[in-house]
């Protein structure tokens, strides 16, 4: 069987792998033994616990480490300053100290919030993400970024705490409901779209192998790591090309804070989804993208059962207005003018930084009456 290895090499000692793989949860006892220390705590939450915890708690003890499973409940609202206390105490109260090792075992979330816990526990403890979800293997699991949400919005509260090992194990990927499994797709087709027109193709020819899983699965979650790699490598804290991962984010956060994060009504990735064939929409409305490469994204969205529009959301549709004032609240808005991430085609996006908040208004009245 296929086992990839992708390497991340940041300045320092902070050189670390991407294993990419089949069984690789039942091999993580080894491969946390081969890093060193006594104590290992396993981070998972409700869901995940179910299907795959015992496979690593056994693996550890094969290993003859000493493995602490602490479980956080499944959802968002995990990643909330009161889990992190619980989880730090937990933590403690296991005994984990500088030289041991704490697992994220779970999707984004879980990856998030553990992997804060440990960049704050003792000052700092190795971290090795387990990531389960689609989403976590070829996005949050890789680069470091860690934190939770307030009420002031998501990921406000964080650290840089890169991973001392990530295991992807492609089989973990099962048990994921499809509806999850399909949100992560729209970010694995995000590189293709950044700066990989080559992928975007091989996208649109094998999805439906990459939906199945075996071989294409894994190698979709390969060259999307990869591709992550290479920009967080090129900058790390994100003072410039790392923003292009935030294609499709600006109006997808909008939409998510829209039906206040109700996940029942839009997850993160269905948001990306939208976001995505917003911006080539909005590319176009501008003049700098082809009308042809617009459809051609929103058509493979649409093959794959993704949201390509705003009206695609169920429930009452959020108003231009409303949604400009949801943008002007995110991160990547700076001095009233909005940083977006806008493509001049297929693999050919740029961070654009003075789009004008009327163009933008503008655009979204068209989508929104396109509606009616
Ligand atoms: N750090 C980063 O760079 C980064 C990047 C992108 C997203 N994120 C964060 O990631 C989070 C979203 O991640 P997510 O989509 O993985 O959400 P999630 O962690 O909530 O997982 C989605 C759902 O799938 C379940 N699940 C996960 N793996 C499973 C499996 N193998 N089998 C069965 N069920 C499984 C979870 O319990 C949950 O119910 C958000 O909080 C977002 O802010 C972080
Ligand atoms: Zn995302």
């Amino acid at each position: 069987m296929t086992l990839f290895t992708v390497s991340v090499a940041l300045d320092g000692d902070r050189h670390y792998d991407i294993l990419i793989g089949s069984g690789l949860l039942a091999q993580a006892g080894e491969r946390l033994k081969a890093l060193g220390g006594n104590s290992v705590a396993i981070v998972t939450d409700s869901n995940v616990a179910d299907h795959h915890l015992d496979t690593v708690v056994q693996s550890c003890k094969a290993a003859g480490l000493n493995g602490h499973s602490i479980v956080v409940p499944a959802g968002e609202k995990s990643k909330s300053f009161a889990h992190l206390e619980q989880l730090c105490a937990d933590l403690l109260e296991a005994r984990i100290e500088r030289g041991d090792l704490i697992v994220a075992l779970g999707g984004g979330v879980i990856g998030d919030l553990t992997g804060f816990a440990a960049a704050i526990l003792r000052r700092g403890v190795r971290c090795v993400q387990m990531p389960t979800s689609l989403l976590a293997q070829v996005d949050s699991s890789v680069g470091g970024k860690t934190g939770i949400n307030t009420a002031f919005g998501k990921n406000l509260i964080g650290a840089f705490h890169q991973p001392s090992l990530v295991l992807a194990d492609t089989d973990s990927l099962d048990t994921l409901p499809s509806r999850e499994f399909r949100a992560g797709y729209a970010e694995v087709a995000k590189y293709g779209l950044i700066n990989d027109t080559a992928f975007f193709a091989w996208l649109e020819h094998n999805h439906g192998a990459v939906f199945a899983g075996g071989e294409e699965r894994r190698q979709a979650v390969r060259t999307s790591c990869a591709a992550k790699a290479a920009i967080v490598m090129r900058d790390e804290k994100e003072s410039g090309e790392r923003a292009l991962l935030n294609l499709g984010h600006t109006f997808g956060h909008a939409l998510e804070a829209s039906v206040w994060y109700d996940g029942g009504r839009l997850v993160h990735g269905e948001g990306v989804a939208i976001g995505i064939c917003l911006a080539f929409r909005f590319s176009a409305a501008l003049g700098l993208c082809a009308a042809g490469d617009a459809e051609r994204v929103e058509r493979h969205f649409k093959a794959v059962g993704l949201p390509t529009r705003i009206q695609d959301i169920p429930g009452e549709v959020s108003s231009p207005e409303q949604l400009l004032v949801l943008m002007a609240q995110d991160k990547k808005v700076t001095q009233g003018q909005f940083n977006f991430i806008l493509a001049h085609g297929i693999g050919q996006s740029f961070i654009a930084r003075d789009v004008a908040v009327s163009k933008v208004e503008e655009f979204l009245q068209q989508e929104l009456q396109e509606a009616v």
